[in-house]
């Protein structure tokens, strides 16, 4: 049986970027790594949700559902979406054992790394027609956790050491240590 690790953590702290990495990392190391990505399954199973309170739930719970029906077929299941609501991490604690792992990050680096152009989006004037009014993290909720297994600073660290500190976590969860 695998196990599943759910990340949260606003756009751009780096959630993709070390998803693939540790992709790559379990080629290499024989395990078997499944991704879901938010990006990806909002253009499949949940094309119909945008981006309320209860639509990011749902959002949440319908990955943690589809992660859970992976859950023999895979060593570790990522679900690697922003998931701004403690108590949707609660539940995918509760309901799946789901591991968490926080990438935290700066505000203000995020709005200098931008590489979707979402924050300059967001900060535009009200009355613009691009302007982003729900964008996590700075018009809309993020909640600090506080039952993160893990709290990884992409402000502090860099991609590798970044990797190098969540391989190191999912080695003690798979209790055998997996080196890169
Ligand atoms: S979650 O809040 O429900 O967990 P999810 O990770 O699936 O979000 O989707 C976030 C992605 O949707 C972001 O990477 C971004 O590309 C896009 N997006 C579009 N509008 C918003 C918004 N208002 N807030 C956050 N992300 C948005």
């Amino acid at each position: 049986m695998g196990h599943i690790i759910q990340f949260t953590g606003l756009s751009g702290t780096g959630k993709t970027t070390l998803s693939n990495a540790l992709l790559a990392w379990g080629e290499l190391s024989g395990l078997r790594i499944k991704l879901i990505d938010g990006d990806v399954y909002r253009q499949t199973l949940c094309k119909d949700l945008g981006f309320s309170k209860a639509d990011r739930l749902e959002n949440i719970a319908r990955l943690g559902a589809y992660a859970w029906s992976l859950i023999d077929s895979y060593d570790f299941i990522i679900i690697a979406a922003i998931n701004p609501y403690e108590e949707a991490r609660i539940r995918l604690k509760h309901q799946y054992g789901a591991s968490l792992i926080w990438l935290r990050c700066d505000l203000q680096t995020l709005i200098a790394r931008d590489p979707k152009g979402l924050y300059r989006k967001a900060l535009l004037p009200d009355n613009h027609p691009d302007k982003i009014h729900n964008l996590t993290g700075l018009n809309d909720t993020f909640e600090d956790s506080l039952i993160a297994d893990l709290i990884v600073d992409t402000d502090k660290l860099n991609a590798e050491e970044t990797l190098g500190v969540v391989v190191g976590f999912l080695s003690d969860v798979k209790g055998a240590v997996v080196f890169i």
